[in-house]
């Protein structure tokens, strides 16, 4: 008998989110350690769950409810103390709303197959438009229930094959990340899990084995584990232990077992220190996420459903107004120089706060693109209704799925960073600036400002910036932590930077004053000569991000200037940098890449740099004073 309890959880609103998995196969009531398990993993942030559990002779039983492990809790709870093996989840969207319908597990066609999946199957499109020619039908929007089909598809297709084979058939034709746990109602001792991309730790317990996205939910039930390698899978089973394959070769791996040491806390923050360090840290994986499927360099295309479906009317547009806040306006400056630069087409940048109240003159003819990471910000939705009423098309760029403004757009593009916790936007920002890339060499590809040779020379660059922000992290991590003790008591900080890196100074500055509480200003280099000059003395530190590609000259100048002034020079400069690090009393490098892209680079320095001396001055960092992660009120 197959039970599915679907009650709709009306008083939620997600804001930080995310998503995680348990799965348990032991003597335990799986029921309480699944459940107390996704509490565990509550902190990740997520917006649905849901649990599936089996035995023998008897069908999957489940549930899953949009809302939090609470709501799960109050709909299940009638499986308490019935079942020894199962799995749960929490989602963090990527793929159709947040809803009772996608929230995971999900079944195949059959109903023998359920499955739970963190992270993006990159080709579900083809994948299910090969399985619906075959008669599949899906329930839901989500990338994962592709996959739980194409494992019965491979089952039907090869009745010789086993269940984990199957599993791994199916991995083996998906591209994307993924970590996954799979049941089989015909297997009821089984547990099938896979990683690519996405984290899976496997608990060694006394005849019971854990699997959870981190070892949060089975610390207290053992010390031991074993984190799944990228490209491996496991079949676990009480009877036969735990068997790791590689996912192409199906080669045995001998596992290598971990002593787990960290204290809950520790596990829950990735082993650094707050979530602000781990989101910086996370960048080349959220940037890798945001270009996921979209960025087909071997192809020579980009592919973007929201912009492919409004190319005409967004490049007819007389002129694209963006709309943000804070961080999320910082990324807006530079995708007004990426898309006036690459597509040709004007565009303004305003303040939510101020559009929305200085009667603006916007027609039908405008194009809105509303920028925000939460997609609750009340001064951005309150502005957006406004152009919506005045008739203007309203494109989004949110990271939380289904979040207030991503509904009221009429098209738009996720950043798919992963939830933020860490009140002060650090992936988020990275994210959105890999999307405006992508919407601004998108346009000018197709209204011809931009040669095919010059697109495909930029977005190989793009496609590469992920091991370059890899290699600033490693690079730079250690010397930022270094001299950020020297500006542990500085009362004021200056921020330069030219073009593309004006916006970068800006929120070098924003991200500092936020969570630190020293005063900085973020200026366009050459407008210190008409004012902030007069602050610089020897007690002035000035950061200056001065990338090759990019007014090198210009900001050489400017440089000198400061220096006469005995000001301390903290210069940002590519990699064997000569001129201005010469001037500069600290030098920190990054690797050389087209000016357009250099704020991504640019950028994780000054995050670490913010962090550390915020860390120093014992501020708390991941929940600075007054702010809030989401800012609903106006
Ligand atoms: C970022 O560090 C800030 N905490 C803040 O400026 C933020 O960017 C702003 O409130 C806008 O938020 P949103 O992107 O969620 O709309
Ligand atoms: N892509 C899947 C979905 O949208 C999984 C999201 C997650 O990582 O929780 O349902």
């Amino acid at each position: 008998m197959l039970i599915i309890l679907n009650i709709f959880a009306t008083n939620l609103i997600p804001i930080k989110n995310m998503c995680g998995i348990v799965g348990y196969t032991g003597f335990q009531d799986a029921y309480e350690v699944i459940i107390n398990g996704l509490r565990r993993l509550e902190y990740r942030g997520y917006d649905s769950a849901g649990i599936v559990l089996d035995k023998e002779h008897s069908s999957f039983q489940f549930a899953k409810t949009k809302g939090k492990v609470d709501d799960l809790a109050a709909i299940s709870e009638n499986f308490k103390g019935k079942f020894n093996i199962g799995m749960g989840h929490t989602r963090w969207a990527t793929h159709g709303v947040p809803s009772n319908t996608n929230a995971h597990p999900h079944l195949s066609n059959n109903k023998k197959i359920a499955l739970i999946h963190n992270g993006i199957i990159e080709n579900y499109d083809t994948i299910k438009t090969m399985l619906a020619e075959k008669g599949y039908t899906f329930q839901s929007e989500t990338d994962t229930e592709v996959l739980v089909n194409l494992i019965e598809y491979f089952m039907n297709k090869n009745p010789e094959i086993d269940f984990p084979t199957a599993v791994r058939y199916a991995l083996n034709e998906v591209h994307g990340a993924y970590a996954i746990t799979v049941m089989h109602d015909d297997f009821p001792g089984i547990l099938v899990v896979g990683r690519l991309g996405s984290p899976l730790a496997i608990g060694l317990g006394e005849n019971e084995y854990f699997i959870a996205s981190d070892a949060s939910p089975f610390v207290e039930f053992t010390k031991e584990a074993v984190y799944l390698e990228e490209g491996h899978m496991a079949t676990i089973s009480l009877e036969k232990g735990v068997d790791i394959r590689t996912i192409t070769e199906n080669e045995k791996i001998i596992p290598e077992i971990q002593e787990l040491k960290l204290s809950l806390e520790q596990i829950e923050k990735g082993g650094y220190e707050h979530f602000m360090l781990k989101e910086i840290f996370e960048q080349p994986k959220s940037i890798q996420d945001t270009l996921r499927g979209r960025l087909l360099v071997n192809e020579g295309i980009i592919k973007m459903a929201g912009i492919w479906d409004n190319l005409e009317k967004i490049n007819q547009a007389k002129r694209i107004i963006i709309i943000a806040c804070g961080t999320s306006w910082h990324a807006g400056l530079i995708g007004e120089y990426l898309i006036e630069e690459f597509a040709r087409i004007p565009v303004e940048v305003e303040y939510a706060s101020e559009f929305r109240y200085r009667n603006p003159i916007i027609t039908d003819k405008d194009i809105v693109i509303a920028i925000s990471q939460s997609g609750e910000t009340a001064d951005t939705m309150a502005a957006l209704k406004l152009a919506k009423e005045k008739g203007a098309f309203i494109y989004g760029i949110c990271n939380v799925v289904d979040s207030s403004i991503a509904r009221i757009t009429d098209a738009g593009s996720y950043t798919h960073a992963g939830p933020e916790i860490g009140v002060a936007s650090t992936k988020a920002f990275t994210a959105q600036l890999a999307i405006l890339s992508l919407i601004a060499l998108k346009l000018g590809k197709h209204n011809g400002n931009l040669s095919n040779q010059e697109f495909m020379k930029l977005i190989t660059e793009l496609d590469h910036l992920l091991q370059k922000v890899e290699q600033v992290l490693q690079s730079t991590h250690e010397i930022v932590k270094e001299m950020a003790k020297d500006f542990v008591d500085v009362q004021n900080f200056l921020y330069l930077g030219r073009g593309y890196n004006f916006p970068t100074a800006l929120e070098g500055a924003l991200k500092l004053k936020e969570i630190s509480y020293i005063h900085a200003e973020g200026y366009p280099a050459a407008e210190m000569k008409h004012g902030p000059i007069a602050l610089i003395d020897e007690n002035m530190p000035i950061v200056i991000i001065a990338p090759k590609q990019g007014h090198y000259d210009k900001i050489v100048s400017n440089v000198q200037e400061i220096k006469a002034r005995k000001g301390k020079i903290i210069a940002l400069v590519n990699k064997g940098d000569v001129q201005v690090s010469s001037m500069a009393d600290y030098v920190i490098e990054f690797p050389e890449t087209s000016e357009c892209f250099s704020p991504i680079l640019a950028s994780v320095p000054l995050q670490l740099l913010a962090y550390y001396v915020a860390v120093y001055r014992g501020a708390n960092v991941d929940q600075p004073r007054n702010l809030a992660k989401s800012v609903t009120v106006e």
